[in-house]
């Protein structure tokens, strides 16, 4: 009988899908005592108090059942209702499909508009995801560089030179994961005009989009209407509500191709989870001064990660969005693959290799600072002791 291996039991795509570089680490954090974890991109906060209530009570009063595919119409007029009044850009409750977490709507963007061998042009270090969704959908992704001297947001020349035939679709995620940076207007304003002249679709990540710091966020379709009409936006609850388990986000988009991502949702999902729809209702009433509570804590954070780091010599960018730092690692004569294991074997400190998150990642390593600030202290003790010995 024919020997069965891996490659023939599961499609070359996904046998060929790269396992994440993250959740490979967290393995090993998860076999080991006393570690900080400066390594997974989630809040620390629970959900505030009126969100988890209202989940609560959707549950005791029988919300149990399957909502309409779409999402709760509540929900849906929530969404729109919010980014009209945060960035003055207009959705109607039939453009907003409520998904599980950016994640499934990263998922239902590509499988909606690619063909295969269609190209999507994404700028790395970036969400380990992204690249992945291209894959699965069929699609060939395209790395364009964002560069520590362009703060890593995108150089639009880097975009053009990227542009064949078969490119489909630019994608952006800003505020980024994992470097902290924000997209200036003018950027932004540049992709929109390359966008316009190549026929491009343009799929906008904004899920930190309320995690910003000293900084103004630029919603992607807010910037025109012709934009809006080409942008698919992806946004959540997870980040700025402290809700990652609860599974819960949102597509915007014109109606064509909303409609072909809800086809797909229908399949694949059904109709997002009824509790979080209910808690994400409530977190869009009355979640705003724990947004800006957590935010500002985020703040303090990570001004205390960014000075400590820069002192110990890992030189650091600053971020102004999301939860995380970026610094550069060369100082310790190491690669951040060594720099990661050996940080974590001597002084049990997490962090990510950079490499994990694509090309341009080499000789970085993500810390995030989601965590008590005095265990970011702690690790900052930590560093500087390691860094005594192989700085
Ligand atoms: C940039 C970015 N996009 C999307 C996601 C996924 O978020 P969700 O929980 O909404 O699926 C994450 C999670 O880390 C992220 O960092």
């Amino acid at each position: 009988m024919q020997k069965t291996n891996e490659v023939q039991r599961l499609s070359k795509r996904v046998a060929e899908l790269k396992p994440s570089g993250i959740r490979k680490f967290f393995d090993i954090v998860a076999t080991m005592k006393d570690v900080i974890s400066l390594g997974i991109g989630e809040p620390d906060f629970t959900t505030p108090k009126p969100i988890l209530d209202a989940g609560i009570r959707s549950l005791q009063n029988g919300e149990t059942h399957y909502t309409s595919n779409y999402g709760k119409l509540e929900l849906r007029q929530g969404v729109a209702d919010n980014l009209q009044k945060l960035y003055n850009v207009k959705y109607e409750p039939d453009e907003v499909l409520a998904t599980v977490g950016v994640s499934e709507a990263l998922y239902l963007t590509f499988m909606a508009i690619l063909e295969p061998g269609d190209e999507v042009i994404i700028p790395t270090p970036c969400f380990v995801a992204y690249q992945a969704e291209v894959i699965l959908a069929g699609g060939v992704v395209v790395e364009i560089p964002a560069r520590l001297e362009n703060e890593f947001t995108i150089d639009p020349d880097d975009i053009r030179k990227a542009i064949t035939p078969r490119t489909k679709a630019i994608f952006i995620g800003y505020p980024s994961n994992p470097t902290g940076a924000v997209a200036p207007r003018e950027v932004m304003i540049e992709i929109g005009k390359i966008a316009e002249q190549y026929n491009l679709i343009v799929v906008s990540d904004e899920i930190y989009d309320r995690l910003v710091y000293d900084f103004d966020h630029v919603c992607f379709p807010a910037l025109d209407e012709g934009l809006r009409e080409r942008t698919i936006l992806l946004g959540g609850f997870s980040k700025a509500y402290a809700m990652t388990g609860w599974r819960i986000g949102y597509a915007c988009a014109p109606k064509d191709i909303l409609q072909g991502m809800l086809r797909v949702h229908q399949y694949t999902i059904m109709s997002a989870p009824t509790t979080a729809q209910d808690a994400a209702i409530e977190a869009l009433k009355s979640g705003e001064p724990h947004v800006q509570e957590m935010r500002t804590e985020y703040d303090r954070r990570r001004r205390l990660l960014v000075t400590g780091l820069n002192r110990l010599g890992l030189s650091t960018f600053e971020p102004r969005g999301a939860f995380y730092t970026f610094p550069n690692i060369r100082a310790s004569g190491m690669d951040e693959e060594t720099f990661a294991e050996t940080l974590l074997k001597e002084e049990s400190v997490a962090v990510v290799p950079g490499s994990a998150f694509g090309p341009g990642g080499e000789g970085f390593v993500r810390a995030c600072y989601a965590t008590e600030y005095s265990k970011i202290e702690e690790a900052l003790h930590r560093m500087e002791r390691f860094m005594s010995r192989h700085g």
